[in-house]
Order: structure tokens, then sequence, then C-alpha cells
């Protein structure tokens, strides 16, 4: 089959998100810095590595967000990876109106960027490229630094699956 367009879906956004919501993903906190030197920050589950040479990764940011307009002007953000143990920064930074750094540990990356203390890992970038699709925009970011945190083997990654989160359990 070579089709030009893709057929109209036969399932709805229930049925879509319900599958989506089998694959478990870790879970990210993005920082960045606006003009005015305040600081943002959004949860987001939608990274993923892209290459090793040049060092890529990406992440999506929904057209609506409030935080849009910063992370769509801005050069630099830090992608912080959530241990399980960090649960509340995850919901704060996904819910919280308002100042969500407000007694949250961090310290600032080379490019005045907010590392998380306590993530199991950070990647500093610069955005490469952005492509709005759909309700969308996914951002490709060349990583210019990234570190494991000390102990960080000793904890658990936050896992998200099902629409409810979890810690992964060693198979072996
Ligand atoms: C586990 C989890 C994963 C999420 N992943 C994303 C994501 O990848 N992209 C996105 O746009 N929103 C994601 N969200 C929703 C945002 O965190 C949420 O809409 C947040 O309020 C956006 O902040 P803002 O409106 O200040 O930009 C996720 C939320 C949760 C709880």
């Amino acid at each position: 089959m070579n089709a030009k367009r893709a057929a109209t879906p036969d399932f709805d956004s229930t049925a879509f998100r319900n599958a989506l919501s089998q694959f478990a993903t870790g879970v990210t906190v993005i920082t960045t810095r606006a003009e005015d030197g305040s600081l943002i920050g959004i949860t987001a589950s939608s990274f993923n590595s892209v290459s090793l040479t040049p060092p890529l990764i990406l992440w999506s940011l929904a057209t609506r967000a409030g935080s849009m307009p910063v992370f769509r002007e801005n050069s630099h953000y830090v992608v912080n990876v959530l241990a399980a143990d960090q649960l509340d920064i995850c919901k704060r930074f996904a819910t919280m109106k308002g100042d969500r750094f407000a007694g949250v540990p961090y310290t600032l990356s080379a490019s005045g960027t907010p590392v998380l203390d306590g993530a199991l890992a950070w990647f500093e970038c610069h955005n490469r490229s952005r492509y709005d699709e759909g309700d969308h925009v996914i951002f490709v970011g060349e990583v210019e630094r990234c570190g494991v945190h000390a102990q960080a083997g000793d904890r658990t990654p936050l896992v998200f699956h099902g629409g409810s989160f979890h810690k992964p359990q060693s198979l072996g």
C-alpha cells in the first residue's frame, strides 16, 4: 500500500490515550529561565533520546501550555530526570499555579537554568529545532552538559504507566 494520506482514525481520543498509557515512561521536569529572570518548569514524560553523535534529545509540549511562549523563545533548558521519591515535585510542576520553585532546592547550571537537587540525572540543552505537529510542539535539544547525581545508583526512577506512578521492580 502507498496511500498519500492517513485514514480517518477508527478510535476516539479516550481509546488513543488508553493505548498510549500502556507505554511506561520515566518522568522529567524541564526547566528554563524567562527573559525577566523568572524560573519556569513543567513536568514532561515525552522526553526521549535521539542521537549519540551529536548528543540530541527530544520532548514535546502542548501548544496551549502556559510556558509555551518562553520555551519557544529560549535557547536553553534543562531536562531533570525524577526519582521515585520526587513524586511531590512531579505533581507540583504539573499542576501548581504561581511560583513552582518556591521551597524547591536547585542549583543553577552554566546557562543559569535550574538543576533540581535530587534528580537522578540532568541534561542541559541548547535548542536545535522545533516542529509544530498537531496540538504539540516537538523540541530537539543538543546536550551541552549532563550529569548523574551522586547516589543515583541507589535510588529508583519515577515511572508513569497506565495513568499512575510506579517504582520499577528489577527482573534480574
Ligand atoms: C506524568 C506527567 C507527564 C506529563 N508530560 C507532559 C508532556 O510531555 N508534555 C506536555 O505538554 N505536558 C505534559 N504534562 C502536563 C504538564 O506538566 C502540565 O500541563 C503543566 O501544567 C504545564 O505547565 P504550564 O501550563 O505552566 O506550561 C505531563 C503531566 C504529568 C503529570
